[in-house]
């Protein structure tokens, strides 16, 4: 299956002023990368899809650049600047101009997934054919997210953008897989109260069809959002206190493209010698040196 998946990484983030008026939210470091790497890493685990990326009109020389550097590190990239990418429903507007009627996938650029066998997950539901994907995750206040209600037996019975009593826990993150009636459906959508086309609401209708798949991503996992200053703070140390303990980088492009064999030896050395004095192209020379750790 040819899915085709989009990281949107355009949003003006109102949450995050004065910091989003002069920088992109996508280029702000997590640590020791741009938010944006994360959620590339989170798609290349799917070896077949190609990206595209989208940014914000006005700041997108900084992500061009970045992603320009990408462009070898996926099998068959696709990069594409957006005019117009205000806000997360909008990433319909850019599946249905990218991706035309066929498989897509679409992960928020705030989004950071991290866990065991994470990419066994999502490959499960990559190649899906029928119907949406929604991955949801326990949270302690879901209240700012689209909350999904569950029965018993675990499946989705209702999905609501940031209600003000929330059903459940269950939040919806930022990742999603569509099958390809996903332009047809969205074409239904109307404007919600705020003016946006909601992911939300493309969703209702999916499970109104009964054909949404709502899985639950759990404690084993970790999903962070890095929407306001204190969630930018926390993710920050969350990738601090790993990578240290570790030794190892959390979502390293260039050593997740070594690994499935998107790059060679040769072109990882050539992406880490010009930063050999810093810390992260010393580590991609380490993985050159002493291989890569399961
Ligand atoms: C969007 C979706 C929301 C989801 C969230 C996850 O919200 O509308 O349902 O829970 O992403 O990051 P937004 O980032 O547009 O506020």
């Amino acid at each position: 299956m040819n899915r085709k998946s989009i990281i949107l990484a355009g949003g003006s983030s109102i949450r995050l002023y004065p910091v989003t008026k002069v920088v992109s939210k996508q280029m702000l470091p997590i640590y020791d990368k741009p938010m944006v790497y994360y959620a590339l890493s989170t798609l290349m685990s799917d070896r077949h899809s190609r990206q595209s990326h989208h940014f914000h009109p006005v700041r997108h020389h900084a992500l061009r650049a970045t992603a320009g550097r990408r462009k070898r590190l996926v099998a068959q990239p696709t990069i594409r600047v957006a005019t117009q990418s205000r806000w997360s429903g909008s990433g319909l507007y850019h599946r249905q101009r990218l991706c035309g009627r066929r498989h897509s996938g679409l992960v928020l650029g705030g989004n950071i997934f991290y866990g065991k066998d994470l990419r066994a997950l999502l490959e499960k539901f990559m190649i899906r054919n029928r119907g949406a994907t929604v991955f949801s995750y326990h949270l302690e206040d879901s209240v700012r997210y689209g909350v999904v209600a569950l029965d018993a037996q675990g499946h989705d019975t209702s999905l609501e953008e940031e209600p003000a009593s929330p059903k459940s826990h269950y939040a919806v993150t930022g990742l999603y897989f569509d099958d390809n009636q996903v332009v047809d459906t969205a074409a239904e959508l109307k404007p919600s109260a705020r003016g946006e086309l909601e992911l939300t609401d493309l969703n209702r209708i999916y499970l109104a069809r009964v054909q949404l798949n709502g899985e639950i991503m759990g404690k084993a996992y970790a999903w962070l959002n890095s929407g306001t200053h204190e969630s930018l703070i926390e993710a920050s140390n969350f990738i601090q206190t790993i990578e240290h303990r570790q030794g190892l980088k959390v979502s390293c492009p260039e050593e997740i493209a070594y690994r499935k064999g998107f790059i060679n030896a040769q072109q990882l050395e050539k992406m880490a010698q010009p930063i050999g004095k810093n810390r992260y192209g010393q580590y991609l020379q380490r993985l050159l040196k002493e291989g890569i750790q399961p």
